[in-house]
């Protein structure tokens, strides 16, 4: 699937509008796991519709300033796709700032690759490109949370450097750093 191109963090873009769709078909067919936010939150006429594509993922460009957020309670979100040439294998996004729903369930970052691209590191290559963003972006240590039962994503939290900080209901809470010392 990945053809010669070495998978990289890109911006939203309406180019890999075809493997979004296909990426977004199988995340809702994924017996694994519960579909992810993001599938959920796509604009249903994006589906459907290139033009409401284009105007989707403008929204997703816009999210990352204050006057592109959606609403009262959402944060800056940086979402990035994880992507080898015109194929979108995952999707990451990294919120700006904590609220206290945040520091409860979903962190800073959050991330989610495409059932066919699974098991074969993109998760953690994700996450560890992601990281120098976050310090980028202000964020020295990245909070993450995961379902204690989620063992691949513990994995890739364990093998991005991060410390176990707690358990909050069913979640672990893992502080990840994002820069070098
Ligand atoms: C969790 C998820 C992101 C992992 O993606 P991935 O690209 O398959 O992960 P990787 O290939 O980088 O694998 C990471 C580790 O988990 C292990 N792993 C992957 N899938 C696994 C599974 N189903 N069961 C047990 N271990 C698994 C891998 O063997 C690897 O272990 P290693 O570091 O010891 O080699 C992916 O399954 C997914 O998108 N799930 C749905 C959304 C989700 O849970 N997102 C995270 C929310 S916190």
């Amino acid at each position: 699937m990945e053809g010669w191109d070495r998978p990289r963090l890109i911006e939203p873009t309406t180019r890999l509008r075809s493997s979004f769709l296909a990426a977004v078909a199988e995340f809702r067919a994924d017996r694994d796991y519960p579909t992810p936010w993001f599938v959920t939150d796509v604009d249903a006429a994006a589906l459907a519709d290139a033009e409401a594509f284009d105007t989707y993922v403008a929204r997703l460009r816009a999210e990352r300033h204050e006057s592109g957020v959606r609403a009262a309670g959402f944060v800056p979100m940086t979402t990035l796709w994880w992507a080898a040439g015109d194929q979108m294998l995952g999707r990451l996004a990294i919120r700006h700032r904590l609220t206290r729903r945040l520091e409860q369930v979903g962190g800073h970052i959050g991330y989610d690759v495409r059932p066919s691209a699974r098991r074969r590191g993109h998760a953690t290559a994700m996450l560890a490109a992601a990281l120098p963003v976050a310090a980028s972006l202000g964020i020295t240590r990245a909070l993450l949370t995961v379902d204690e039962t989620n063992t691949a994503s513990r994995r890739v939290i364990d093998a991005n450097g991060g410390e176990f900080l707690d358990v909050v209901g069913d979640k672990c809470r893992y502080w990840v750093p994002t820069a070098s010392a």
